[in-house]
């Protein structure tokens, strides 16, 4: 029998030594620290499993009641709770081909989509034909039905708040070319889904995300702007037919079914997501996403005041640039030593800063202190 006193305090040890988001290290990551209402709901219900809503109905009626909350921002609450951005993706492209008919086995996209895009198409066996575009730029609704014709795909795919610059695709126009074309239309809102209605809202950015008529299905992550506990996040359709195309026969089960990719999993995240959303509430997150922009934009002001940086101005709360004087592999290995964990926008040759729920201003302060301090030793300052 081991010594549980050592493993305690070898636990203790590990987890001194891992960098805490409250610290303000963490700025390139899209994860944050999760509310302590979803930490203590997650220890309760450790033992649920999400897979067997016979057993523990508390599963089924807590994500009937999350959908119904988060769906109000966006007009649908059908849809299923998964473990992140990448089931859900991966989750609607196979309905997309389950539900398509007389379509190639192609799903078209801008160069822009998240990798869980091309997972998803390598693990089914479909060709992704990405649009070159400007990763600063939402995709061009004539470029992408220009696509759209020439490839006659089962699935297109916009992203609501892009990895590498959380630049918003237009879903408004991106829904009336799958209108138009009869294909099945996927928003990637994993990053911007707790952002864009409420900065749309106030104005601050054009683009609005909710189910236009030809939008089939929208992913937002709860783990990311959500603050759930990992691994949290929805996956919404537009009817209730698709729910089903999301489950498969599993007899053993007293269900006699399982929906998603995962078989056994963790109700306790589910139930955490669920008492985090109640504890926030849409008006919290609505406030949240204002401070988080704010916090990006003063970011963006101080970094254009320095002349040895480029930097691009942010449409949701994603600061990117680069440095005069160093690549930006460097600049962000450099930054690393310094204590610093960026993380890099390569398809802009860029550093990247999520400006997530935990960071404050005097993170950012600390950021560029620290990016003053490796540009002062080579000259700059
Ligand atoms: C736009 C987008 N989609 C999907 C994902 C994948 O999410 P997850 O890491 O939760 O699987 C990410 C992750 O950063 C993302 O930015």
């Amino acid at each position: 029998m081991e010594n549980l006193d050592e493993i305690v305090s070898q636990l203790k040890e590990w987890y001194s030594r891992t960098p805490k988001h409250f610290e303000g290290a963490i700025l390139g990551s899209m994860t944050t620290w999760p509310h302590p209402i979803g930490v203590y709901a997650y220890q309760l219900f450790i033992h649920v499993n999400g897979n067997d809503p016979v057993v523990f109905p508390i599963v089924q009626e807590l994500e009937k009641e999350l959908l119904a909350t988060v769906g109000s921002l966006y007009g649908s609450r059908y849809g299923l709770f998964t473990s992140g951005g990448t089931e859900s993706n991966i989750l609607a492209l196979f309905v997309a081909k389950r539900v398509s008919r007389g379509k190639s086995d192609v799903v078209v996209a801008p160069s822009t989509v998240h990798a869980s895009i091309d997972k998803a198409c390598l693990l089914m066996g479909s060709r992704l034909v990405k649009i070159p575009v400007n990763p600063l730029s939402p995709v061009d609704p004539d470029i992408l039905e220009k696509y759209v014709r020439d490839y006659n795909p089962f699935a297109v795919v916009v992203t609501a708040g892009t990895t590498e610059s959380g630049v918003v695709d237009r879903v408004k126009e991106a829904s009336e070319v799958a209108l138009k074309h009869d294909v099945y239309l996927h928003v990637d809102a994993a990053f911007g889904g707790l952002l864009i209605p409420f900065l749309h809202k106030h104005g601050i950015i054009d683009s609005d995300l909710s189910f236009y008529p030809g939008v089939s299905s929208i992913s937002v992550d709860l783990h990311k702007n959500g603050r759930a506990p990992i691994p949290s996040s929805l996956l919404f359709f537009r009817d209730e037919t698709y729910v089903g195309k999301a489950c498969f026969e599993m007899n053993y089960l007293p269900s006699g079914m399982n929906c998603g990719l995962l078989g056994t999993r963790p109700g306790a995240s589910l139930v955490a997501s669920w008492a985090v959303v109640k504890a926030i509430g849409l008006e919290g997150y609505e406030k949240q996403a204002l401070l988080q922009q704010d916090t990006a934009l003063y970011l963006f002001k101080e970094l254009d005041s320095r002349e040895f940086v480029e930097v691009f101005k942010p449409v949701l709360p994603i600061v990117v640039w680069k440095s005069k004087l160093y690549d930006y592999v460097e600049m962000v290995k450099k930054l690393f030593e310094e204590g610093i964990f960026l993380y890099k926008s390569p398809s802009l040759q860029a550093a990247r800063a999520v400006i997530m729920p935990h960071v404050t201003k005097a993170h950012v302060d600390a950021l560029l202190k620290a990016l003053d301090k490796i540009h002062a030793r080579s000259g700059f300052d």
